[in-house]
């Protein structure tokens, strides 16, 4: 399997093979320390321009109440994390013929007490999104900390996945899942591998 431009702690074949059986996988020890700190970096400084989640084109929901910024080419090292989301497409587009063809993403805080009730990224196959990754970059979770992922996998067996740090969760987006209510400040990036959009 050609996985060359991948970060060495990603076992394609486990990727593959998860995905395959469960709809979902976990990878830990996803980045460098060096990367994390400077990812961590920028996205704190740019905390201020963080937007609240539940106001879309004006309208508020109630379902969440976490914090996001849209990540564009100004962020450089953001980008490097999206760019390793296009490799990954690339083989899964191989696999499993999903015609991927663009990545959207954005860093999302949840205050203390912020939660994403239950919910699917892409609900009736019309918005595009294949495959939902989140990345958590904050330096440290406990358990105890509240802010779990509850994930139902495609044998409607549910997961509680810990938002540990260094870690990445990616699962099919049509898949049911909430955000508890965080404890500590947790930080990361949601990323869709999409259908619609630009190419690769
Ligand atoms: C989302 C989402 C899960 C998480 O951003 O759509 O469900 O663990 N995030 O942050
Ligand atoms: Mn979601």
């Amino acid at each position: 399997m050609e996985a060359s431009l991948l970060p060495k702690s990603w076992n394609v074949d486990q990727i593959l093979d998860d995905l395959d059986q469960h709809g979902f996988t976990l990878i830990d020890d996803v980045y460098s320390s060096e990367y994390i700190n400077a990812l961590v970096k920028e996205c704190t400084v740019h905390l201020d321009e963080f937007r609240n989640a539940a106001i879309q084109n004006g309208v508020i929901s109630n379902i969440r109440s976490d914090h996001i910024l849209w990540i564009n080419e100004n962020l450089e090292i953001a980008q490097q994390h999206i760019e390793t989301l296009k490799q990954l497409s690339q083989i899964l587009n191989r696999y499993f013929y999903l015609g991927i063809k663009d990545v959207e993403a954005h860093f999302a805080c949840y205050n203390i007490g912020e939660f994403y009730a239950l919910h699917r990224d892409n609900p009736q196959g019309k918005n595009g999104r294949i495959i939902s990754t989140v990345f958590y970059l904050h330096e440290d979770w406990q358990d105890n900390w509240g802010g779990e992922l509850h994930l139902q996998d495609k044998n409607q067996q549910w997961h509680i996945i810990q938002p540990k740090p260094n870690r990445i969760t990616i699962f099919q987006s049509d898949l049911m899942h909430e955000v508890l209510q965080a404890k500590h400040q947790r930080l990361s990036i949601t990323a869709w591998l999409r259908s619609d959009g630009g190419i690769l």
